[in-house]
C-alpha cells in the first residue's frame, strides 16, 4: 500500500463482478472508480448489450456518471462470459439475485450455479467475495461443497452491503460499517486495502455472523416499520396523532428517529426476501420467531387497512376510477419490486375498481406487471387524477407530495378522497380544500 497525503491508496486490483443487478453495478462502478480494474459478468445478452453500448439499465442516483468514467477509460468492461471474467480477477465479487421461492425460502440456484463455475474454471489463487444476500451458514456449505475441491486456493468472504436503492453510491462511500466475515486474518486485511478508500469502522467477523448481521439489520429496520404502523393503527382507536408519538419517541436516543415513519409499509426488493428468508432460516432451525413473522403480517395488512379505507369511503369501488400516484416501492428509484402500490391497485381492480397509476420514474417496470384494460397509465399526475373518486398518494415523490392539490381536486368526482398513504401532506391544508383526507394514525 503506498500513502499519498492522508489518503492510503490500494494498489489496482483485478477484479470480477458477477452479476450486474443494484448490487453489482454499484459495486463495479465504485471499485474502478477507485482504481481497479473490473470487469462484471452478466448473463442477460440484452442488459449486456445494454452495457456494452453505454447504457445504464437501472435508475441509480449518480451511477451515470461514474459509469460513463469509468467505461469511458476502460477501467470497467462487461463480458458475458465467466471465465473471462475469471482470467482477469484475484478477486471475485458474487452479487448475483437471490430471490424468494413460492414459500419464502431463498432461492440459492443462482449462487450455486457461480461457485460451481468458479470452483470449476479458476486457475489462480482467488479470493471470493460474496455480496449476494445469503442465508446464515450458506458461505460455510459453499466453501465446503465447491470451493474446498478447486484445484487452486479460494478464499471465501461474506461482505454483506447495505445500499438502499437510489442513495447506493453515497452509501457506498459513506457506510456506517463495513462488514467482513472469513476464516483468516490475511483474507480480511486483503478487503480492509480493497476498501482502503471508504473511512468506515471495518468489522471482521466469522462467515456466519456476518450473514446473520445483514439478515438482522434489515429484520430490525422492518420491525421498526412495523411497529410504528401498530403503533398508528392505535393512535387511530384512541385518538392520538402518530404525528406528534412517532417524533417524540425518535428523540430517545436509544431508539432514534429513523425509520419511525408509519404509512403503506416497506416494499422493495429487500426487506420483504430478507424478513420471510429469515422467517425460513427460523423454521428450518427449529425456532420460532414471533416477532418477525408479526412484523411479516402487520406489513401485509397495512395494505389492506389502505384498501379497507377506500372501500368505506367510496362506498364501494366498483366502476369507479382511482388514482394511484406511486408505483414505485420508494420515491428515487424505479424499482416496483413489492411496491405497496402493486398489492393495492390488485386488490381494487379485483373489487372492480378502474386504475389511473402514474410515476415519474417506474411506468415501464409497471406497465410489464399489468397487462389488463383496467388500468391505464400517466406521466401527467393531473391527467391521471381527473375523475377520479380517490386518489392514493403510495410513494412519496416530492413532485407528487409538493402538487397543487387545490387544483388537483377540482377535477376529481366526489368523495373526492385523497389516501396518504405515507403521511407526507399537510393533512390541515388538505382537508381545506374539501378533500375527504385519510391517512394512518394521523388525528
Ligand atoms: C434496504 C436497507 O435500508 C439497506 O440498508 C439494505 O442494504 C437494502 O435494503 C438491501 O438489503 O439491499 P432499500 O430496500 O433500498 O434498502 O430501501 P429503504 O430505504 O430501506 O426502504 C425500504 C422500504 O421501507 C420502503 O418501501 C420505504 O418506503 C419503507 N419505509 C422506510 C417505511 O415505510 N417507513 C420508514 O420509516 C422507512
Amino acid at each position: 500500500m503506498m500513502r499519498i497525503g492522508r489518503l492510503y491508496m490500494s494498489k489496482d486490483k483485478h477484479i470480477a463482478v458477477i452479476g450486474t443487478g443494484y448490487v453489482g453495478l454499484v459495486a463495479a462502478c465504485c471499485l474502478a472508480k477507485s482504481g481497479h480494474r473490473v470487469v462484471a459478468a452478466e448473463k442477460n445478452s440484452d442488459k449486456l448489450k445494454q452495457l456494452q453500448g453505454g447504457v445504464m439499465p437501472i435508475y441509480e442516483e449518480g451511477l451515470s456518471d461514474i459509469f460513463t468514467a469509468v467505461t469511458g477509460d476502460g477501467r470497467l468492461t462487461f463480458t458475458s462470459d465467466l471465465k473471462t471474467a475469471l482470467a482477469h480477477a484475484t478477486v471475485l465479487i458474487i452479487a448475483v439475485g437471490t430471490p424468494s421461492l413460492a414459500d419464502g425460502r431463498v432461492d440459492l440456484a443462482q449462487v450455486n450455479a457461480v461457485a460451481v463455475a468458479i470452483a470449476r474454471l479458476a486457475e489462480k489463487p482467488l479470493t471470493v467475495i460474496m455480496k449476494s444476500t445469503v442465508p446464515p451458514g450458506t458461505g460455510k456449505s459453499i466453501f465446503k461443497r465447491y470451493f474446498s475441491q478447486a484445484k487452486v486456493p479460494i478464499q471465501y468472504v461474506s461482505n454483506p452491503e447495505f445500499l438502499r436503492e437510489g442513495k447506493a453510491v453515497w452509501d457506498w462511500y459513506h457506510p456506517d460499517r463495513l462488514v467482513i466475515g472469513c476464516a483468516a486474518p490475511e483474507v480480511a486485511d486483503q478487503l480492509i486495502e480493497l476498501y482502503s478508500d471508504i473511512e468506515a469502522p471495518k468489522v471482521t467477523m466469522d462467515i456466519t455472523s456476518a450473514e446473520m448481521v445483514k439478515y438482522a439489520s434489515n429484520a430490525f429496520l422492518a420491525t421498526k416499520i412495523s411497529f410504528i404502523n401498530e403503533i398508528a393503527n392505535l393512535c387511530e382507536r384512541v385518538g392520538a396523532s402518530i404525528d406528534a408519538v412517532a417524533p417524540a419517541v425518535g428523540m430517545d436516543k436509544r431508539i432514534g428517529p429513523h425509520f419511525l415513519q408509519a404509512g403503506l409499509g416497506y416494499g422493495g426488493s429487500c426487506f420483504p426476501k430478507d424478513t420471510k428468508g429469515l422467517e425460513h432460516v427460523s423454521v428450518f432451525n427449529d425456532y420460532n420467531f414471533n416477532l418477525l413473522k408479526a412484523v411479516i403480517e402487520v406489513n401485509a395488512r397495512q395494505r389492506v387497512t389502505a384498501v379497507r379505507k377506500i372501500i368505506k369511503a367510496l362506498d364501494g369501488v366498483t366502476g369507479k376510477k382511482i388514482a394511484i400516484l406511486g408505483l414505485a416501492f420508494k420515491p428515487g428509484t424505479d424499482d416496483v419490486r413489492e411496491a405497496p402500490a402493486l398489492d393495492i391497485i390488485d386488490y381494487l381492480i379485483s373489487e372492480g375498481a378502474k386504475i389511473a397509476a402514474c410515476d415519474p420514474l417506474a411506468l415501464v417496470s409497471a406497465k410489464q406487471r399489468f397487462p389488463t384494460e383496467d388500468i391505464q397509465f400517466y406521466t401527467d399526475p393531473y391527467q391521471a387524477c381527473r375523475d377520479c373518486a380517490a386518489v392514493v398518494l403510495a410513494t412519496e415523490w416530492p413532485e407528487f407530495v409538493n402538487l397543487d392539490w387545490e387544483q388537483i381536486k377540482q377535477g376529481m368526482q366526489m368523495p373526492c378522497m385523497l389516501l396518504d398513504g405515507r403521511n407526507v401532506l399537510d393533512k390541515d391544508v388538505i382537508k381545506r380544500y374539501g378533500y375527504r383526507y385519510e391517512a394512518f394514525g394521523r388525528n
